[in-house]
């Protein structure tokens, strides 16, 4: 009996413990988030910032589908590196400027957006919820967010598009069949989308442990669902292949793919084009060279290479070699205002949240993704103006110590 007390009593400093940690209070990744109560919220509004949402997530979500969406690759190196990446950043505030006005708003492609804040494209959205894109489209809508739409969305372009009222923006796998890039280019075209960004960044099969452990816990017959064990049997389901021939699809890129590449999606498409992957001031440099009208510098949200480094490590040196003269969007990791400003103020034109937005699906639909953008919002603002920056133009390298 007193062993069993003694037990208790452990496991109860523990949790004291672990509540009162600071990694678990800024959400360092791998850590599971104490909700505002010690227990999940239940309603959005209960939210006191993004991780909560990944606490209903988890709870709410089939194991398979919670660890696909959690997963990195490998052992979730890069996917933590992204989140340790900002601590090697600090701020450095201004004091005694007038901020009683605030204006988060930025141009991209010569259409103003309330804030620099873009919902990145993520696939198979109705393992999350049954209204998948549709709601974050939504959401989109309300909140006034541009959306980039994936290729293996489980929702169609027209039908997203129509959802959010204003065009999206569309992300590319071409597959290895460019009549089926050439089909999927002019599909998005005719949708109304001003911008295609290629992903490039799914040469070679990842490792994903994490989603694999994940469904290992499903009891569930995932194969009467979907059947993942091919890309033929993946794309084949997906809205934007509807009519065409699948059969020869084994990948998402050609292996092949290289710079000559790049120069015949330019040639065949009048959307703009933005590459989503490039990590280097090389590749920043060559993407100018060949004409690219915008860089995402991105890894995935480390879920494809297991590289162990940040984006926002990336961010600095792909600014550079850019120089004002592409738009550069950065992703991977950003779960805070502060992790927005922090990437601004490294010459970010604007910045994508992939796993937030979804947290905020799963937990509570459309609800749910506006509750992500809120927090997000308000924490950008709140940040703009402790450091006295009263515009996104205002805010700049000397606004950042960089401790690398
Ligand atoms: C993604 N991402 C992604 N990227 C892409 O180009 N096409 C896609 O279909 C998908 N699908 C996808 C599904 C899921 C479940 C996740 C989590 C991510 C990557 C996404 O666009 C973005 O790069 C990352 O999500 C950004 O990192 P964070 O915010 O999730 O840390």
């Amino acid at each position: 009996m007193s062993q069993r007390f003694d037990q208790l009593e452990n496991r109860r400093q523990f949790l004291r413990f672990m509540a009162a940690s600071p990694l678990l209070v800024h959400g360092a990744p791998g850590c599971f988030q104490l909700g505002a109560d010690g227990g999940a919220i239940t309603q959005p509004k209960d939210a006191l910032n993004v991780f909560d949402f990944r606490e209903v997530a988890q709870k709410v979500l089939p194991p398979a589908h919670y660890g696909y969406l959690a997963t990195g690759v490998d052992d979730d190196g890069t996917l933590r590196a992204n989140r340790e990446g900002f601590l090697k950043f600090q701020l450095r505030v201004r004091r005694l400027i007038d901020v009683s006005r605030i204006d988060m708003s930025v141009d991209l492609l010569g259409v103003r957006w309330e804030t620099p804040i873009i919902l990145a494209p993520a696939s198979s959205q109705k393992a999350f919820h049954p209204e998948g894109a549709l709601a974050v489209a939504r959401a989109a809508r309300v909140k006034k967010h541009l959306q980039v739409f994936s290729t293996v969305a489980t929702s169609s372009v027209e039908d997203v598009t129509e959802a959010t009222g204003a065009p999206v923006w569309f992300q590319l796998y071409p597959t290895n069949e460019w009549s089926i890039a050439r089909r999927l280019l002019k599909r998005a075209e005719a949708a109304g989308c001003p911008a295609v960004a290629l992903t490039i960044d799914g040469q070679g099969a990842e490792n994903r442990e994490t989603a694999q452990r994940f469904a290992k816990l499903d009891d569930r017959n995932c194969e009467t669902c979907h059947d993942w064990s091919s890309w033929v049997g993946i794309v084949e389901r997906r809205p934007m292949f509807d009519g065409i021939d699948v059969s020869g699809v084994i990948d998402e890129i050609p292996s092949d793919m290289d710079w000559d590449y790049i120069k015949l999606l330019k040639d065949t498409t009048t959307m703009k084009l933005f590459l989503k992957g490039i990590v280097t001031r090389e590749d920043a440099e060559l993407s100018v060279e060949h004409g690219v009208d915008g860089i995402i510098v991105s890894n995935h949200g480390g879920r494809k290479e297991p590289s162990d480094r940040s984006t926002i490590e990336c961010l600095p040196e792909v600014v550079e070699a850019v120089s004002g003269r592409i738009p550069v969007i950065v992703d991977g990791g950003f779960r805070r205002g502060t992790d927005i400003f922090k990437a601004l103020a490294l010459g970010a034109n604007a910045v994508a949240i992939g796993r937030p937005y979804l947290w905020g699906l799963s937990a509570f639909g459309q609800e749910g993704v506006e509750a992500v953008l809120e927090i997000l919002r308000r924490e950008l603002e709140s940040i703009m103006r402790q450091a006295g920056t009263t515009s996104i133009s205002n805010i700049s390298r000397a606004h950042i110590v960089d401790s690398r």
